[in-house]
């Protein structure tokens, strides 16, 4: 039996990376987990609360597929509390998370050979489930002097059918000013070039707000998660705002593709949604994590960093070191069990000279990761 052309797709290197941190861990050392973009807490109180209520009172059977009407209301509610901005809640559209939306997103727009545009450095799986679906992906090299963002004449330039851009970015943290962003979609909209934005890791930003393309515009596709600020990972729950003539045929495909979004967690967002007192508080410790890493990494040699505007990355560039961020990884891990991300995942080429570190993890947890990495640094410090 053969397999696929299109679905030899390469592998999510930080899986592999956390497994071979998991297989450490067998062998009975005690693994810092750097590497992997989840928060080290669960799921709020009040998501675990609004499954308890609801698990002996509901056979939890299918849902209607594009989500429970009520989470679909109380996620437009968010848009009003987060943005200042009305979304109908028909427009919503509620995933397994946002891998799920991506799914729906590229099916529900792109015919088979449609060019979509990423930033590189970013999101592996965007290309990975592009070239899944027989769509072509427009590599986009970024640069740190546009906060490694696309940038208008990157689309003026190209004959796109999307763009998809995530502020804050997953490696760099990196957001779009409400200023750049009307430049891109205004760039789009010239060109008749879909704008997506994968904004899965708003709510967690540091020096201003990260702004949502809804505020840009309407016609546009916002693709967000349960995944991150909420700390819902394994829960796979997504969402996805739509303009309105696009519900119909995204309702049609979740339909046939998923049925639904996992009741379950439909019902633990319910109780997420009020929860912000207790997120507000992961907050807290993202941004120790985040001035401890601003302070520390210099010291450690690591000082070829932009501090990440928001989500929980560091992406620091190790060419005094390396050239090879995956043994460079690896290294790390078997010397000093530290499991932190080669850059080539975000980057096929320039990402062989960079590492991706998370602090989504504890304070505690982060110091004795610093340690480790100092005695694995301190080979190349010359003293
Ligand atoms: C930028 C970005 N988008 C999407 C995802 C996928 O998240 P999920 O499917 O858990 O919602 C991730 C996960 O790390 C991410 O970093």
């Amino acid at each position: 039996m053969k397999n696929s052309v299109r679905g030899s797709v390469d592998p999510f290197i930080v899986m592999d990376v956390m497994e071979a941190a998991s297989n450490k861990e067998k062998s009975g050392y005690e693994v810092i987990h750097l590497e992997v973009g989840q928060p080290g807490t669960s799921a709020p109180k009040m998501a675990a609360e609004s499954v308890k209520n609801k698990i002996s009172k509901s056979t939890m059977g299918y849902t209607v597929a594009l989500g429970i009407p009520e989470l679909r209301e109380k996620i437009a509610d968010l848009y009003l509390r987060w943005y200042n901005i009305q979304v109908e809640p028909e427009r919503i559209i509620v995933t397994p998370g946002s891998s799920g939306a991506f799914i729906l997103t590229f099916t529900g727009l792109f015919d088979v050979g449609d060019t979509v545009g990423v930033g590189s450095p970013g999101y592996p799986s965007y290309r990975q489930i592009l070239k899944a679906l027989s769509l072509n992906t427009s590599i986009i090299k970024t640069f740190n002097n546009n906060k490694f963002q696309p940038v208008a004449a990157d689309i003026i330039n190209n004959s796109l059918d999307g763009l998809l851009v995530a502020s804050p970015a997953n490696p760099t943290g990196s957001m779009l000013n409400k200023y750049d962003l009307e430049k891109l979609i205004d760039a789009c909209k010239m060109k008749q070039t879909v704008f997506i934005s994968d904004e899965i890791y708003h709510g967690i930003e540091y020096e201003s707000k990260a702004v949502s393309a809804l505020e840009v515009s309407d016609d546009c596709i916002v693709i967000n998660s349960f995944s991150k600020y909420f700390s819902m990972t394994g829960w796979r729950l997504g969402w996805i705002v739509v303009p309105k003539n696009h519900i119909r045929q995204f309702e049609r495909l979740a339909q046939n593709m998923f049925i639904c979004a996992p009741h379950i967690s439909q019902i633990a967002a319910l109780g997420a949604l009020d929860a912000s007192d207790e997120l507000n508080l992961n907050l807290k410790t993202y941004e120790a994590n985040r001035t401890m890493l601003i302070e520390e990494l210099p010291k450690l040699g690591l000082e070829n960093f932009a501090p990440p505007d928001g989500a929980f990355y560091f992406y620091i560039d190790v060419s005094e070191y390396t050239n090879d961020s995956v043994n460079f990884a690896k290294s790390v891990l078997d010397e000093v069990h530290v499991a932190v991300t080669p850059g080539i995942d975000f980057d096929p080429e320039r990402g062989r000279k960079t590492i991706r570190l998370s602090y989504a993890c504890s304070t505690s947890d982060l110091k004795e990761g610093l340690k480790r990495l100092e005695k694995f640094m301190s080979k190349y410090i010359i003293k």
